[in-house]
């Protein structure tokens, strides 16, 4: 794809303006390499609400709309249901912007093809934004490990527990569109927020060539049925091995700003081991990252530990790429078929009673 980096400030458009909106705002705000020309949704609420952030911009309750307004659109930040993403982009690819989409990409192989080709047909740069690599914890984390002064890195393990008490509200419009891909089979926990672990398993230790897992389900009524309990084993090409436990405890009042996971990751080398104790919510409330080695523990204090600061610098990096071509993009439309293949070796391996499936061989 031959881009070309912008010398001026990049023209961007909300295309969903809901609950996540009010994090990926922020890396728009007071922001010199952008500037929003539009804000769309099809309720005419959000964009009453959101057009208070830009008084300027113009609003629609269609992309089409836009795209037929003549408005000059450089790029478009994709805020929209799952379901709608591989419709969306490609018809958003089409009008010639550049996409930066929430994840998960999508639910199948098939439509992150069709994704990534009408990218390649329109050249256009299409990245599948993931804000935990941007998350200071976790970037620490990762630094750490790769510093050597844990030794050879041993293993690690994910831990994620969803309460149902505490935190920001949901829309229950938020809830319908999770309960419909529950139906697919595309949970709220090992998909749709699991698409962040995976993604940082991805990140920290490189490509997966088995995972065995046993994906379990907890039915609240009404199509409610949540994926836990679940246990998920992988290892990576570099003979590291990572496990992921899922645990539901829904009466659990959890302090958070935002969605109610208490999430912890731990990474053990031969000679000691460092634990991200806290992202989404408040969890345990110690320094956000810790490291043992040598008989010491350090705490570190002084981290941006706030989950909402990983969506600025996610939407930062990507408005910077737009301006310099510096990437990486972090992630292309490859990196989440990579993701995402992941996730679909889990739902293959669980389906088989929990027998080791290569990412590379899955289908569909
Ligand atoms: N990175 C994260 O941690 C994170 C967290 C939550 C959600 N997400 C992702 O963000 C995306 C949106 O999630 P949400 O929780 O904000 O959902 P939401 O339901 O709160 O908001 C979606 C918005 O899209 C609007 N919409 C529907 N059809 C539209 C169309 N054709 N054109 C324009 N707008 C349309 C809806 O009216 C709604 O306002 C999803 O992909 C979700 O997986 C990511």
């Amino acid at each position: 794809m031959a881009f070309v980096p912008y010398d001026r400030p990049v023209r961007a458009a909300f295309i969903g303006l809901g609950r996540i909106y009010d994090l990926n705002v922020r890396g728009y705000l007071d922001n010199p390499d952008v500037e929003v020309v539009a804000i769309v949704d099809p309720s005419e609420e959000r964009r009453v609400q959101r057009q208070a952030d830009w008084p300027d911009a113009a609003a629609f309750a269609s992309a089409a709309e836009l795209a037929a307004s003549g408005i000059e659109v450089d790029a478009a930040e994709v805020l929209l249901p799952i379901p709608l993403h591989p419709d969306g982009v490609t018809e958003m690819l089409g009008y010639g912007w550049h996409i930066n989409l929430q994840k998960p990409f999508c639910n199948d192989l098939h439509d992150a093809q069709r994704m990534i080709d009408a990218a390649r047909a329109s050249d256009r740069v299409l990245r599948v934004m993931e804000n935990y690599l941007f998350y200071e914890p976790l970037r620490r984390l990762k630094a750490t490990a790769e510093s050597g002064g844990l030794g050879a890195i041993a293993g690690y393990h994910m831990k994620m527990v969803g309460s149902g008490s505490g935190g920001w509200d949901v829309p229950w419009s938020s809830f319908e569109w999770q309960i419909k891909q529950m139906a697919l089979g595309r949970g709220i926990l090992v998909f749709d927020d699991g698409w962040h672990k995976l993604s940082t398993a991805l990140w920290l230790f490189g490509p997966i060539r088995e995972v065995r897992a046993w994906i379990g389900v907890t039915s609240f009524g009404s199509g409610i049925d949540l994926d836990a309990p679940t246990v998920i084993s992988w290892e990576h090409e570099n003979g590291v091995r990572g496990s992921w436990d899922i645990t539901l405890a829904p009466d659990l009042y959890l302090r958070s700003d935002y969605y109610t996971n208490d999430e912890r990751w731990e990474i053990t080398g031969t000679r000691g081991f460092a634990r991200v104790n806290r992202c989404t919510g408040r969890g345990i409330q110690q320094p956000a990252l810790e490291v043992y080695a040598d008989g010491e523990m350090r705490g570190y204090h002084a981290l941006d530990d706030d989950w909402a600061s990983s969506f600025r610098d996610s939407g930062r990096h990507w408005l910077r790429y737009l301006r310099t071509g510096e990437g990486p993009l972090l992630w292309t439309g490859e990196q989440a078929v990579d993701v995402l293949r992941f996730a679909l070796a889990a739902y293959a391996s669980s389906a088989k009673g929990g027998i080791g499936v290569d990412p590379a061989e899955v289908t569909g």
